[in-house]
């Protein structure tokens, strides 16, 4: 039976399950670090520069990117619960950040406030109409002064395709096992997951549908909004350990320049 995907499911499935779900990727100090490496191996950051860390999550990226120094850090995400965690993370921690809750497509902050905007862990594809990714791109160009640099990662798509396996599943620590279906229709993966409690049952049983990228499509979306010097990188794996981490395996990096 095909994967029934409720086109509002990205509005819901943010929150403390997803950071179990998930764990293995964004609640990953290390993973984390190589992912804060790269992306200051790839943009030209210095201390004063305003970054966005757009579609930011629970902020692991801005929050390390403040304990390096990079202390003129914004999150905006969505899930207002992803954000509160974020906040009390970086109030226990002493790290100074703002903190946005909204939708990338229209936000509330005004042109070329920032010198990076940073979209990482495969955070596009989410809204099914056509454009809604381009919106996201395009605001990310309205609020970055000229010169300054966007980086997005995404799952590589030729990558899923050619390693796609319909059926996948974890465990988390003793007691809680993920169960993910997969199916492909183009140009979204459909996935259908159920996170089962060993000693109290069903977690969740939520299905969602994200569109994937090509190195092609990728570089026309950023050039479509006016970025320049786009530049793809495919060789990036943040993960030591083989396994299936669902979209967090093989990625693909963009940058482009305002
Ligand atoms: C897979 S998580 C990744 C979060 C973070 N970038 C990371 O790597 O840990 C995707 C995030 O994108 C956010 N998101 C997706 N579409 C969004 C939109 N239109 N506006 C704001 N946030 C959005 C979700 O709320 C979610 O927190």
């Amino acid at each position: 039976m095909s994967i029934q995907v409720d086109p509002a499911w990205w509005k819901t499935l943010f929150d403390e399950v997803y950071l179990l779900t998930d764990a293995r990727s964004v609640c990953d100090r290390q993973i984390t670090r190589r992912e804060v490496d790269l992306i200051c191996r790839l943009l030209p950051i210095q201390d004063s520069h305003k970054i966005l860390d757009l579609c930011g999550g629970h902020g692991r990226h801005c929050l390390e990117l403040s304990r390096r120094g990079y202390t003129a850090c914004t999150l905006l995400d969505y899930s207002e619960k992803l954000i509160n965690i974020a906040r009390t993370n970086a109030s226990k921690n002493d790290l100074k950040m703002e903190f946005i809750c909204g939708d990338a497509r229209q936000m509330d902050i005004p042109p070329a406030s920032y010198e990076h905007v940073i979209i990482m862990g495969n955070s596009l594809g989410y809204v099914q109409q056509d454009g809604a990714d381009a919106k996201i791109i395009s605001e990310a160009f309205r609020v970055l002064r000229t010169g300054g640099w966007i980086l997005v990662d995404v799952a590589d798509g030729e990558a899923v395709r050619s390693s796609f396996s319909p059926n996948a599943w974890h465990e988390i620590g003793e007691g809680v096992v993920v169960c993910r279906q997969r199916e492909i229709r183009e140009p979204f993966i459909c996935a259908r997951e159920v996170v089962l409690s060993k000693s109290d049952g069903l977690i969740r049983d939520q299905s969602y549908a994200i569109r994937i990228y090509d190195a092609a499509g990728l570089s026309d979306l950023l050039e479509e909004s006016g970025f320049t010097r786009i530049n793809i990188h495919t060789e990036f794996s943040p993960h030591a350990a083989d396994g299936d981490y669902g979209f967090m395996n093989n990625r693909m990096i963009a940058i482009g320049q305002k």
